[in-house]
């Protein structure tokens, strides 16, 4: 029956275009919709003028609050951190109203902090936006004896040579070598790719779709963001050789509203690549798509509902989106580096990119570290590699007293500096030391930031990102974000109940966002229980 509702619900009336593209558009003027433009849309659309404000309303760049905003100040963990945001905000409000800026999460601006938006300009703390043209190029650092992403790859004759290459595989030949190389997903999961793309090629033939997820909402992540902007011909051979692999036509990039150069960036290569020959023998066509702000969308299938115009609620599994996707049709969805990935692959073959990593992690990494190493930037390392050298080799080691790493965005674990050494960059090592790889951002949190005030950050983070689809997240974030917010006050958590919201989350949530929040809690649980200890009235059952 559900399948029924879903094949109903996806009957909809815009003959051409997406509607999650008109509704952009629609708030172009102003920054939101106004009810004239929400009923045109909803009568255009044969969806209820409801559903359509329950979409708009969810994202951060086309609700109401977002009316005549000009400037943005960055929210993420690093720039909370590095505790600049005020004057920042002080700054903007010497050429705008304080109504005319808002906040933003995040810009992908961890290496330097301080981050803020004008336009659709970014600029880091310290840059003039009078004198500055934008932020500067992240910087890039390879430390590995084959790079995958070295090579700039934008030049036309490179891309010409991997056209042409990619052709001349047959699809059986592609999928052989991804199968040899091992490639695990780089989105956070891990999952396998050539079984994902497996699954979508032994599909029902018919219309499919290659989706590219470069949501990348994790505060302290940036590597899709440099990928988008500094190799983005790389990631669309990626997803072309899958497109060819699986017998889809059309790839959608999925960008989201913070990365506005990465936007520009791939609107360009898109053009470039569609200029030559070799592409459209292809028939195959690439759709950007912009986001318009919801950390969820991020997870898959949240990210298949924006796309479709709908509130980016997260779907229930099965069907995975290789059997039903976008539009009901089969879909492969993986993330930015993934796809980048495959150029290398299909140059060097699989059995060179299995070379490079552990034997279940295979291949490299791209490592974001922040503000607070010496030396901050993207940093592409074998998997495998302690990480002790990726920190204190690589990066130089801090530039201030850090007391721990959170690895992995906000639902990634929080290592103590001393397990530190204990640890390497891999799936495996991670989770067997009850942590999480994900995907590999590195955020720096310094000696004298109260545990407390990152607690309560994490749970404020998720209550308002929370898609609210599933009660024990949509409850419970927000609850546990008051309870540790009391705990500031004069009103200690209490420790059992807390423990139960925590399992409540764990077990009963819908999809990761839910579900991994309570890692990187019960790590600074664990871990920083004598700080803690003024801000909870009970031991935890089995301490
Ligand atoms: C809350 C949440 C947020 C996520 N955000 C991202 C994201 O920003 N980028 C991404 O590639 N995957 C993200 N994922 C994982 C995706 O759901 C999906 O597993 C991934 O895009 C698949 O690509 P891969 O196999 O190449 O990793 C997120 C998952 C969850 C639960
Ligand atoms: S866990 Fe949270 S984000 Fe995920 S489906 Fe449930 S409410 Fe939505």
């Amino acid at each position: 029956m559900s399948q029924n509702i879903r094949a109903l619900s996806a009957r909809r009336g815009r003959k051409q275009g997406l509607l999650f593209e008109a509704l952009q558009e629609a708030a172009q003027a102003t920054g939101t919709l106004s009810p004239v433009q929400l009923r045109a849309l909803a009568e255009d659309s044969l969806i209820s003028r409801a559903s359509l404000l329950g979409t708009t309303s969810f994202y951060d760049f086309l609700a109401a609050g977002n009316l005549n905003k000009q400037a943005y100040v960055c929210n993420g963990t690093v720039c909370r951190l590095a505790g600049k945001q005020e004057a920042v905000r002080v700054r903007l409000e010497t050429r705008f109203t304080n109504e005319q800026i808002g906040e933003t999460t995040c810009l992908g601006h961890c290496y330097c902090g301080g981050a803020y938006r004008i336009g659709d300009q970014c600029f880091d703390a310290g840059s003039d936006p009078d004198s500055a043209p934008g932020a500067e190029a992240i910087p890039f650092h390879c430390h590995t004896s084959h790079s995958v992403f070295g090579d700039n790859g934008n030049e036309a004759d490179a891309l010409y040579r991997q056209i042409a290459r990619t052709l001349s595989s047959t699809p059986v030949s592609l999928l052989n070598e991804l199968s040899a190389s091992g490639l695990r997903g780089r989105g956070g999961a891990g999952f396998p790719f050539a079984e994902k793309l497996a699954a979508c090629r032994d599909a029902p033939v018919g219309q499919k779709y290659v989706v590219c997820n470069g949501d990348e909402g994790d505060p302290g992540a940036f590597s899709d963001r440099w990928l988008l902007e500094d190799r983005s011909q790389r990631v669309l051979a990626g997803m072309l050789a899958s497109g060819l692999a699986i017998n889809a036509n059309t790839g959608f990039l999925y960008v989201r509203a913070e990365y506005p150069q990465a936007q520009r960036r791939v609107a360009e290569a898109i053009e470039a690549f569609e200029q030559t020959p070799a592409f459209a023998q292809t028939g195959f066509r690439f759709h950007l798509i912009r986001g318009a702000g919801a950390y969820i969308c991020g997870e898959e299938t949240a990210l298949l509902n924006s796309i479709e115009g709908l509130r980016p609620e997260v779907r229930t599994r099965p069907p995975y989106p290789a059997q039903a996707g976008l539009f009901e049709r089969p879909t492969l969805v993986s993330n930015v580096e993934t796809f980048a990935t495959l150029p290398w692959i299909l140059e060097h073959g699989g059995a060179a990119f299995a070379a490079l990593g552990t034997a279940a992690s295979t291949g490299t990494k791209l490592v974001s570290l922040d503000r607070d190493f010496n030396h901050p930037g993207v940093h592409e390392v074998a998997m495998g590699t302690a990480l002790e050298q990726v920190i204190y080799g690589y990066g130089g080691g801090f530039r201030t007293a850090v007391k721990a790493v959170q690895v992995g965005g906000p639902l990634g674990g929080v290592v103590p500096v001393k397990k530190i050494a204990v640890l390497s960059l891999d799936f495996e090592s991670f989770a067997a030391a009850g942590f999480l790889l994900g995907h590999a951002g590195i955020v720096s949190i310094p000696q004298e930031f109260p545990m407390i005030d990152f607690l309560c950050h994490l749970f404020t983070f998720m209550a308002a990102e929370s898609c609210g689809k599933c009660l024990p997240c949509r409850l419970g974030t927000e609850k546990g974000r008051h309870m540790l917010v009391a705990a500031t006050v004069d009103d200690p958590v209490d420790r059992r109940a807390f423990d139960d919201l925590l399992e409540t989350l764990e077990l009963g949530s819908l999809c990761g966002l839910g579900s991994g929040l309570p890692l990187p809690v019960r790590n600074i649980l664990d871990y920083f229980g004598t700080e803690l200890a003024d801000y909870f009235t009970l031991e935890a059952e089995h301490e």
